[in-house]
């Protein structure tokens, strides 16, 4: 079993904690579903004012629901559809202060209000996403971004991602 502390502190500090229970969370371990699914929860759980933590995996060209924690949630986004799909199109974190504010944006839970979408990289290519989701607006500022996309580099290290990747 893991019991992970959650420290006091501002916010780096809290997120420092957070990275190392990742590694600590990852050790010994390289199956991608196995990775995802704890780290959707693990995401979930730390996080404070968060209602959705999980994955999109891009496939044949779109992006289909992978391991998450929250209310069920669409299944295929197109790429350039949403804030998930614009992450793929953009090859960019998208950080939406606003959903109400986002063309495009694809409600799953209508309680979200802010959200932040992270691609996720391996040899420079995008195999998915990286999406959590918030009740609060302007919930994610740009040191949760830093913080998060450092969070999603230490799964992709960890992890062995080459039954995704078709070789
Ligand atoms: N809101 C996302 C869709 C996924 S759910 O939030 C889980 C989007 O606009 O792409």
């Amino acid at each position: 079993m893991f019991v992970f502390e959650r420290v006091e502190g501002d916010q780096a500090t809290r997120y420092v904690n957070i990275l190392k229970q990742l590694e600590h969370l990852l050790e010994g371990e390289k199956d991608w579903l196995a990775n995802l699914a704890n780290t959707a929860s693990h995401l979930y759980h730390s996080l404070d004012q968060v209602n959705w933590a999980g994955f999109y995996l891009l496939k044949e060209g779109e992006l289909v629901l992978g391991p998450f924690m929250g209310q069920p949630a669409c299944v295929r986004i197109a790429v350039g559809r949403g804030v998930c799909g614009a992450a793929v199109a953009e090859d960019e974190t998208q950080r939406v202060e606003d959903v109400h504010q986002f063309p495009g944006h694809i409600a799953c839970d209508a309680s979200t209000r802010s959200e932040i979408v992270i691609p996720l990289r391996v040899d420079g290519k995008i195999i998915g996403v990286l999406d959590i989701d918030s009740p609060v607006k302007k919930r994610f500022d740009t040191l949760d971004q830093k913080y998060l996309e450092e969070y999603a580099n230490i799964l992709l290290r960890n992890t062995d991602w080459t039954p995704l990747l078709g070789k």
